[in-house]
This record gives C-alpha cells, structure tokens and sequence, in this order.
C-alpha cells in the first residue's frame, strides 16, 4: 500500500518517495516483498502514482513487480480493493504490505507467513508490543483471543492503553479478503474503509483470526511524520556502523557521526573519520583511511586508499594505493587506476588518471584520458567544452604539463612531451617535444627514436645600427597609431 500521501509529513510529495537510507520508503518493502520469491508484487499506488511508479522502476527491474491505481484515497481497505481484479479468483494467499514501514526485514514476513499457513487461518496480522503505541491500531482481545484491531482515533481510553499494535502486515485468504472487503463500512473517525476492520469481520463470522507477534519492534515503526523518520533513519545508520564495526573489522574514530549507507561494502582495517559519509552502493577496500568530511556515493575505492578531508567522489572507481584530496572531486565515472593521485582543489570528470600519475593542485581534467607516470601541474585545465559540444582530451605516459597549460580539446599529447608554463595548447603535440607560448608552439624536440636531443638554434643575425634605428622607429609609429585608434574608440 503506497498510494496515500501522508498528510503528517506536512510535504508537497507523497510520503512514501521520501527516503531512508538514500531510497525511497516504498523500494525499502518492495525489496523485502522481492525477497520472499513471490509469484507478484503489486504496489498500489494514487497520490502522485507517477513519481512513486518511476521510483519502484529505477531500481527493479522485475517483471514479478505491477502497480494497481487506487483514484482516491478512501482508506487502506480501499487501497486493496483496487488490486481486486489481480487476485480476487485466486486460490493463494495474499500477504499485505505497508508502504511506510521500511524495515521490515523478509525473514519477520516470511515467519509471518508460515505461522498463518501452520494456522491455517483465514487472516494473520502481525503485531508487536510497543512501549509508547500512540498512533497505532491496537490489537484488541477478548478472553485471550483476537477480537478486533481499533485504530487510535477511534479508541476508548481504556483501549489505547494496550500495548499490543498492529504493525500493518497481513496474510489473508485471497477470496475470503475480496468478499469482505465488499462489506467494509466507512462509520469511523476518519471516515475511510479501513482494512483493519477485515480480521474483526472474518472473526465475527466465525473465521479463524491468528496473530504473529514479531521479534523485533524496531523493524515494524512507521513512518508518519518527519520525526520518526529521522528515528527510523539514526536506528538504520547505527545498526549498519555496529556491524561493519562487529562483522567487518572497521574502525570508526566517531562512530554517531559516520553515515554509512546499509549496501555499503568496506574492508578490514579501514579507519573512517568522523562525518564521513558513504552513500548508495559503494565498495572500500581495506587499509583505507576516509578522512573527516569526505562523502562518496557510489563508487568503488580498492585497497590502501587515502581520501583526504572534505573530498567527493562520486560514480567514480579510485584503484589500490591511490591518494585523494583534501577537496577533490570526483565525479562522472573518474577512474584514478593505481598509485595515482589527485590533491587539493582537482576535479576529475569522465576521467582516467593513469597509474602513478599525479594532478597535485588546482586543476580541471574533464572527458580525458591520462597515461602512465604524468605530471599535471598546477593549474591545468582541458577546455574541453567549446559551448556546443563536450571534446576529449588524451595525454599519453611520461607526460609532463607545465603549470597553468590551456589544453583546448580535442587535443592529444604525445608521450614524453612538455608543456612550458602559461602554454595555451589549440593544437596536437607530438611527442617528445616541448610547446610553450600563446598559442603553443614547439620549442624544443626532446629526442628522436628514443635519445634525447638538443636542437640546434637557427643563428642569430646580428643588426646593424641602420637596421636597429629602424626597427625601433616603426615600432614608435604602430605604437602611436595604436593609442591614437584606442582613443577614438573612447571618443
Ligand atoms: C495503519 C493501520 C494501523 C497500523 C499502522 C501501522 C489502517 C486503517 N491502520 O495506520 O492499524 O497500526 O498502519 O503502521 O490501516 N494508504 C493507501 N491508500 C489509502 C490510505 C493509505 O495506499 O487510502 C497507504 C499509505 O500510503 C501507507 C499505508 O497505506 O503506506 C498506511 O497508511 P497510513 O495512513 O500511514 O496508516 P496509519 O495511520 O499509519
Ligand atoms: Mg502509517
């Protein structure tokens, strides 16, 4: 059920879409759902029904998974009579599932099942005891046995002091559910249909009504408002740190401030500082150090990795013994392969930093490919966007780009080759040369076949005084006519 929109999240998206640990509330159930090996998972989705289909789309790609549309939202037992058409003619059991539930794990659901099945009961809720119920169904019961779940709203003070909630999972009968759904009312506080009323009208009629209490109450707290979201959030962050900690071997130097992500893999003696964060679905090796601040999402890291203070990586592959940082960037699949590093204020973008190559300070290496054993210096950048279109640049192995150099793509730099500071490259290089200047010229050939060279210099003419005069007094002349064009322009 995801079709709601959550009026207590005071939001203008609907309350399922907003996320827990990176993902959306609804994918949190869908995968559990997915785990129990089904022969369908419906979502039943309404309030912004096309965000939240897109949601559950882009991450399972799963032809088990469909979506009914409830058009308005009458209630929960509304919501499962738009799946009627779907499940209503089968012999099979129909599990219930609430959208705002993320933790519930597919063994609690699983367990679940199975009591219902060893019960042989029409319907199985399950229910667990909280210490402070408020907001729940409770689970009322009469001489030991289930009578009837009441909402809070609709309870009595006596009622709500009942520790016992429904935690909003079911397993029902599947023609039994659709029949009796058509005899739910709508006489309550909220005036909707609520499905909770299914098991009381099952047991008034003589069906058999079982309940599941389930381990861990933890995994059964909705979500409702922001508040429990944050909860739910902190609850999630913490069982990840203590396990990676526990199961992993990994240091955390704080761990209430590390945000690590639930499908985060990291290695054996990584040490994680103190507001790190690690997102999504990223692999750290081990013997990595994350150093405060730095956040990556989605990105593999290998072994023996420094990332330094307040650097980002993102979708991006950093090899074994890399260096990252402080305040890299790196993003768009960037791929520093091994021994390679990037230092303070770099950014990488479609990048590939060959092994043992270096961008120490303050450059810019977009849609790129860069050899082995390079030297970028200070200041570098591929102008690799001429306003219209993105253009590559190649760098090969030996390279050394003097600081401040202008490589204006598309543009290759043969292997062994120099860039002298301050050079704006608009052409290839070869190798083996030296280019300096604006534009680049070369300058130099470096060697040939191999061997170094030494180029012979052209012999300089020496003027005479004639010449010399001569040369200084034109040059008096353009200047002239240079300021005088410079102050009609003013004029
Ligand atoms: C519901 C239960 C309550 C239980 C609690 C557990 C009902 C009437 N009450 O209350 O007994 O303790 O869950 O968390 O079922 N939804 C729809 N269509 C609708 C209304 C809701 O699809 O017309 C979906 C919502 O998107 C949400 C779920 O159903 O994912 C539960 O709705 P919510 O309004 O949060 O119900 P609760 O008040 O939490
Ligand atoms: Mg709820």
């Amino acid at each position: 059920m995801a079709a709601g929109l959550g009026t207590r999240m005071k939001s203008k998206k609907a309350k399922v879409l907003h996320q827990l640990d990176g993902r959306p509330l609804v994918n949190h159930v869908v995968e559990a759902a997915l785990a129990l090996d089904p022969n369908s998972v419906c979502v039943i989705v309404g309030h912004q029904a096309e965000e939240v289909k897109a949601a559950v789309n882009a991450e399972f790609a799963d032809e088990r998974v469909c979506f009914a549309i409830q058009e308005k939202q009458l209630g929960t037992g509304d919501a499962i009579n738009a799946t009627r058409e779907l499940y209503e003619d089968r012999d099979s059991t129909v599990v219930v599932l609430t959208g705002d539930v993320p933790l519930i794990t597919s063994e609690t659901i699983r367990s679940l099942i199975d009591h219902h099945k060893g019960e042989e009961a029409a319907a199985t809720l399950l229910a667990v005891k909280l210490d402070d119920p408020t907001g729940y169904g409770r689970v009322v019961r009469e001489n030991g046995q289930f009578a009837r779940i009441v909402e809070q709203k609709d309870a009595t003070e006596d009622e709500r002091l009942i520790e016992d909630i429904n935690a909003g999972f079911y397993c029902f009968d599947s023609r039994k559910l659709f029949a009796a759904l058509g005899r739910l009312g709508n006489n309550n506080a909220q005036g909707e249909y609520y499905l909770t009323d299914i098991p009381g009208i099952f047991k008034s009629e003589g069906e058999k009504v079982s309940i599941y209490v389930a381990p861990d109450h933890q995994e059964v707290e909705g979500v409702n408002d922001r508040r429990q979201l944050a909860a739910l959030e902190q609850a999630l962050r913490d069982r990840t740190v203590k396990r990676l900690m526990l199961e992993s071997g990994v240091t955390f130097v704080d761990p209430s401030s590390a945000y690590i992500s639930s499908r985060a893999v990291i290695g054996r003696d990584t040490v994680i500082y103190q507001n790190a964060t690690v997102e999504g679905s990223t692999t750290i090796g081990e013997n990595c150090v994350i150093h405060p601040g730095v956040r990556v999402v989605n990105s593999t890291i290998g072994d023996g990795v420094e990332v330094k203070d307040n650097s980002f990586v993102t979708d991006s592959v950093v090899g074994d013994g890399c260096a990252v940082g402080p305040m890299a960037h790196l993003r768009g699949h960037a791929e520093m392969v091994e021994g390679s590093k990037v230092g303070n204020f770099v950014e990488l973008k479609k990048t590939k930093l060959g092994r043992k190559s270096k961008a120490s300070h303050l450059t810019y290496l977009g849609d790129a490919t860069i050899g082995e054993n390079t030297n970028i210096g200070a200041g570098t950048i591929t102008c690799n966007y001429d306003g219209k279109n993105k253009h590559r640049t190649q760098i090969g192995n030996r390279v050394k780009i003097g600081s401040d150099t202008m490589l204006v793509a598309p543009i290759t730099v043969g292997d062994g080759a120099v860039t002298a500071a301050g050079s704006v490259a608009t052409h290839d290089i070869e190798a083996d040369t030296l280019v300096a200047g604006v534009p680049a010229k070369v300058k130099k050939v470096l060697s040939v076949g191999g061997d170094r060279v030494t180029p012979e210099r052209p012999p300089r003419t020496k003027l005479t005084p004639e010449e010399s005069v001569e040369r200084t007094e034109s040059f008096g002349e353009r200047k002239e006519q240079f300021i005088a064009s410079i102050k009609k322009s003013k004029d």
